[in-house]
Order: structure tokens, then C-alpha cells, then sequence
């Protein structure tokens, strides 16, 4: 199945919290239960949430008992509220939010009309997802040569979008075209989204990787065994600054000292050109336990003090493009956005 999809009311998703030892499906029936899967990240990636905020609204207007339109539009209202406040970096969840409630106002339709509207839109958004990814896929593995080997952080697989997924999608459509290539997956504490995710996705499909410690990347790197990294992108500022799982930031700069190139790769939706540069990006920062415990065994003196922010801004002079499914977009990254996102 695909990481998300609504049937019959019904919101299902992969619990990622679960994998790779288990692979169970969680059933939202209402719009809280999205918010929470959300935050608890059963379900997590930029573009996923963006589709999972998206059917929350969808399940907000069929639990509303609203009959009319203005109603209706006072309970999504509420909804999007709670949904808006479950993460703060991937700004896919408000792109989608935005998208659904600033047209559902411009509807002309009862509130009957008006709940089978959002639904349908919420159901477009996660398919416009899959022909997204599927045009990114193919632009970045353009630059992917035979013999490569490629250092990916986090995870950006189908898990973390609706499908086919953003930097790793790349790396499989590469591996599905027959070019001979190598993955460097980084564990990504402390979630570790490379080795329970990743690994797991490229085994699935065949694609030769190593599992190595965040810790062993610069080695790689330096010893001359990486040819390319490739990340995802949880928000990009308008001046091509790229905020990402944290740890993206420390890749990058050992990418650029050893002479690497360094793309990272994300659909339009996660391009903000409201922000004119990283540092205004807020950046979430998520509970000690994620750090101080590793499956719920303490691996850390009781009562430490602990900092866990979950992202971090590579500046634009790291990166060597932007790989959308519009196109590659290479610097001067201000005014090749501006030309991408018209
Ligand atoms: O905290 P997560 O697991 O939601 O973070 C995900 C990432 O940082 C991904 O690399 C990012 O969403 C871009 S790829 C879809």
C-alpha cells in the first residue's frame, strides 16, 4: 500500500514508528487521530505529513455535523488549528492546509457539496504527490553515474511522501534504469530514520547499500569512496538555504571540503519564498527521550541535560542543486528560484 491513503472515511497509514520489525497499518476515523499520528510520527517526512494534514481536514468535514456551508467552513477552521500546530518545519503540512482552506472559502457549495470538495482535494494532493515524485525521481537520477556511490541522510523514500519518495526515489529510479550504484546509508540519530527506514526501503528494492554510523560519513568521504551525496528538504528558504534532518549540515560541509557534489531534492511545495533565508526556518525541537533512550532503554545518566533539535539549515553555498520536478535549479539559487517557482 501506499504510506498514506483514505478509503471509505476511513484515514490509513504505515506506522513507521514500528519498522522494520513490524509492518502494521494504523486506521484514523477522525481528524485528532491524524493530528496525534502526526506528532507521535506513525507517520513523518515532509511530504507525507503534508498529505496526512490534508486528509485530517478531509475527515474533519465528514465527522462535522454542519449544515451549512459557513458551518462547515467554522469546523475545518478549527481543525486546520490543531493540525497547522503538530510540526513546525516541514512546511508542506501548511502548504497543504493553506491549499485546502483557501479554496475550499472560494467554493460555491452547499455543505454537503463543500464535505465531498474537501475530500476530493485531500485525495488530489496525495496523488499530485506520487506524479510529483515520479518527475523528481527522474531528474535527480539524471545525475547519478554508473559506479557511483552515494551518501544519503535520513529517510526520503515512498515512507516519507505518498510514494516513490524525494532524494531516495532518485537513488531507486538510478538503480531502475541499470546504473551500477552504491548507497551509504546514515544511521540519522536519534531516530535513527536511515537505519530502520532506509536500509529497509533499498533492501526492499534491491538497491547495494552500507549501513554506517552518522559518526563514519566524513571517513568515506574522505577516503575517496563517495562520488555524490543526496538529501531530502523539509523547508527551502528563498535564498536556496535548505533545512533538513539534523546532521544534513555537518554531510554538506565535509561534501564541499572533499569537493562533492551535494544535491538535495524536494517537490515545489517545500519551497517557502516567504522566508528569505534559512535562519528565519523555525526548527522543532522534540523530546529528551529521543535522545536519552534508545527503544525505550536508558542510555544516559538520569536527569542529563539534553538538546534534541530535529532539524538544521545547510546555507545555500554548500549545495550544489536543487533538484525539483521542475527541474535541476542550480545557483545563483535566489534568482533560479524565482524563475522555478513563477
Ligand atoms: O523528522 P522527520 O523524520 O519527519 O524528518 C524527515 C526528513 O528530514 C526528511 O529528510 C525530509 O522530510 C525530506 S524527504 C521527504
Amino acid at each position: 500500500m501506499r504510506t498514506i491513503e483514505m478509503n471509505n472515511g476511513v484515514v490509513k497509514m504505515i506506522d513507521q514508528r514500528k519498522l522494520p520489525r513490524q509492518f502494521e497499518i494504523v486506521e484514523c476515523r477522525d481528524y485528532g487521530a491524524v493530528a496525534h499520528a502526526i506528532k507521535d510520527m506513525t507517520i513523518r517526512g515532509a511530504p507525507a505529513i503534508g498529505a496526512a494534514a490534508a486528509f485530517g481536514l478531509a475527515l474533519a468535514a465528514l465527522e462535522s455535523k454542519a449544515t451549512t456551508r459557513e458551518a462547515l467552513l467554522r469546523d475545518l477552521d478549527v481543525a486546520e488549528k490543531i493540525l497547522r500546530a503538530t510540526r513546525p518545519t516541514a512546511v508542506n503540512l501548511m502548504w497543504a492546509l493553506d491549499r485546502v482552506m483557501k479554496q475550499a472559502q472560494t467554493q460555491n457549495l452547499d455543505a454537503s457539496g463543500l464535505r465531498d470538495w474537501v475530500v476530493a482535494e485531500a485525495q488530489r494532493i496525495a496523488e499530485e504527490d506520487v506524479q510529483i515524485n515520479t518527475a523528481m525521481a527522474k531528474n535527480g537520477a539524471a545525475l547519478i553515474n554508473d559506479g557511483d556511490t552515494i551518501l544519503h541522510h535520513c529517510n526520503t523514500g515512498p515512507l516519507a511522501t505518498v510514494d516513490i519518495g524525494t532524494a531516495l526515489g532518485c537513488i531507486i529510479e538510478a538503480h531502475r534504469q541499470g546504473k551500477k550504484i552504491h548507497v551509504l546509508v546514515d544511521e540519522t540519530r536519534p531516530r535513527l530514520q536511515g537505519a530502520r527506514l532506509t536500509a529497509w526501503e533499498l533492501m526492499q528494492y534491491g538497491v547495494p547499500m552500507t549501513l554506517i554510523a552518522d559518526n563514519a560519513a566524513g571517513h568515506y568521504m574522505r577516503k575517496g569512496k563517495v562520488q555524490k551525496c543526496f538529501v531530502g528538504s523539509d523547508r527551502v528558504a528563498a535564498n536556496g538555504d535548505v533545512a533538513n534532518k539534523v546532521g544534513t549540515y555537518k554531510v554538506a560541509v565535509v561534501a564541499h571540503e572533499n569537493g562533492i557534489p551535494f544535491y538535495a531534492v524536494m517537490p515545489t511545495s517545500t519551497i517557502d519564498m516567504t522566508l528569505a533565508h534559512g535562519d528565519d526556518i523555525p526548527i522543532e525541537e522534540r523530546d529528551a527521550r529521543e535522545v536519552t533512550h534508545i527503544d525505550g532503554v536508558p542510555i544516559a545518566p538520569e536527569g542529563v541535560h539534553v538538546g534534541n533539535p530535529a532539524f538544521d539549515v545547510t546555507p545555500n553555498k554548500y549545495i550544489t542543486a536543487l533538484v525539483t520536478e521542475r527541474g535541476v535549479v542550480r545557483p545563483p539559487f535566489g534568482e533560479n528560484l524565482l524563475k522555478t517557482m513563477k
